[in-house]
């Protein structure tokens, strides 16, 4: 399956996730952020959440939307500290630049140590900036998502959902590190040039076209859920995601 590196069993299980407008938007072109999902599938994203160790997103995405990225659930809280895990799973961003805030809600949100994985010359300033919301990893001059994924695996990161924005989405499909894709077409058009996509450049290996395999359609009130496997690890069980 070309669509992702067939053989590492050592790496996360990598899960994309995004919602998309009809016209292939993730957002508009405002401040505001805007809301493509419905509840109901905000509630699903929360029970996948769940079945994860790590939730990753871009700085861009700290920026933009601010997210908790914690599991809200009570319920799917309770059952991840019976199994002896935390009761939300590791928030983890990456930057280059010390520019992140530590009143941002994945710092502030109270659950559990977030990991910044962050570029060498910014290190010592985001350190200096964050103090003890978080831990910085240097991941190198100029850090490689496989890198990052390594070092998720080794810090016990079995599965890993990465939930945007462009760039990070990108970046796990260029190295070929996705195992599976979740996107959520919202019945709505953006309608600006200026808006972000889904993702723009993304170059393969190879340069090819290789179709991924539709694994599931799933109508969630007013939208739709398409899974797709992107890898001969693909998991048919969501980990949490169908309705309870
Ligand atoms: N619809 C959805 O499901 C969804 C989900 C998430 C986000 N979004 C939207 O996506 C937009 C944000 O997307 P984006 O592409 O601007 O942001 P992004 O991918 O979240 O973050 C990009 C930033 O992450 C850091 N970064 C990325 N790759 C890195 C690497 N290899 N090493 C170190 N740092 C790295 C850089 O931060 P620094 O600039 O700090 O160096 C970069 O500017 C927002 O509009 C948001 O609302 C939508």
């Amino acid at each position: 399956m070309p669509w992702a590196v067939v053989g590492v069993s050592e790496r996360p299980y990598t899960l994309l996730s995004c919602a998309v407008s009809l016209d292939g938007c993730l957002d508009d072109a405002t401040d505001q952020r805007l809301l493509l999902s419905n509840a109901a599938d905000l509630d699903r994203v929360d029970g996948v959440r769940a079945g994860c160790d790590a939730i990753l997103v871009g700085a861009g995405t700290v920026r933009a939307d601010d997210p908790r990225l914690g599991v809200r659930d009570a319920d799917r809280r309770a059952r991840r500290v019976a199994e002896g895990r935390s009761p939300t799973p590791r928030k983890v961003t990456l930057t280059r630049h010390p520019g992140l805030d530590p009143r941002a809600a994945i710092f502030t949100g109270g659950d559990g140590d977030p990991l910044v994985y962050c570029a060498t010359p910014a290190v010592a300033a985001t350190r200096e900036r964050l103090g003890a919301a978080a831990t910085v990893v240097d991941a190198g001059a100029s850090p490689q998502v496989g890198w990052v994924s390594d070092d998720l695996a080794e810090r016990g990161v079995r599965r890993l959902m990465v939930e945007g924005g462009r760039q990070v989405l990108e970046q796990f499909l260029a190295a070929q590190l996705a195992d599976e894709l979740q996107l959520v077409v919202a019945p709505l058009l953006v309608g600006d040039a200026r808006a972000p996509r889904f993702v723009a450049d993304v170059r393969t290996p190879g340069g090819d076209r290789p179709r991924a395999d539709l694994a599931e359609v799933r109508r969630i009130e007013d939208v739709v859920l398409l899974r797709y496997a992107l890898s001969a690890r693909f998991e048919q069980d969501d980990h949490g995601g169908t309705p309870r």
